[in-house]
């Protein structure tokens, strides 16, 4: 099985990033999503997958507008030809080690309810707060005693051009 190695995106990984998303979902909404994150400078961090080949998979992750301190994990991709392998697996875990290092209090997922939970994400962490994605696929996890506090969650706002179930 070909070797990965986890880090942060840098410059050199757009075009790759590009084609990766484009290729992995339905519609080029989660490419426009990445370019706009960035352009807004809502992006936290991004980690990336490497193989020898080049770029294949990323987790990202943005600011929210509130609570303050908490980041949203979105989007998740892998290449088809590399999925099942445990890569987002690793991503999500980096991307959840460097947000505790980082200082951040909390990680917001909008995604699978029998994936994320593996990580530590449960729909209890934000039950009762409003958010435009309320529903079952909205899972919260605290990295620290205090992660979560007031009554919304408010996604920054490159994500209003998604549709809602992305
Ligand atoms: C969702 C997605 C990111 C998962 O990527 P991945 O690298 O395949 O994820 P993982 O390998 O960590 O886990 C996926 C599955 O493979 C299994 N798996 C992990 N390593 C494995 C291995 N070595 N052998 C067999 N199965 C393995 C996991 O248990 C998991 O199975 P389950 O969910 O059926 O229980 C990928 O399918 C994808 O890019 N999909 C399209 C984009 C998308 O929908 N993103 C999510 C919304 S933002």
């Amino acid at each position: 099985m070909t070797e990965f190695i986890i880090r942060l995106e840098t410059a050199v990984d757009r075009e790759g990033l590009e084609e990766l998303l484009l290729a992995a979902f339905p519609t080029s909404s989660e490419l426009r999503l990445m370019r706009q994150l960035h352009e807004d400078g809502d992006v936290a961090f991004s980690l990336v997958a490497m193989e020898e080949a080049g770029v294949v998979g990323q987790a990202l992750f943005s600011r929210l507008r509130m609570p303050a301190a908490t980041l949203a994990l979105a989007p998740v991709s892998v290449a088809a030809n590399r999925r099942r392998r445990g890569i987002a697996a690793a991503l999500i875990e980096a991307g959840l080690e460097q947000a505790k290092k980082d200082g951040w209090k909390a990680v917001v997922v909008v995604g699978d309810p029998s994936y994320y939970p593996r990580f530590g994400f449960n729909s209890e962490a934000v039950r009762g707060m409003s958010c435009q994605y309320a529903g079952p696929a909205l899972m919260g996890l605290a990295l620290a005693e205090d992660g979560f506090g007031g009554p919304r969650i408010e996604y920054a706002p490159a994500f209003s051009s998604l549709p809602d179930t992305d």
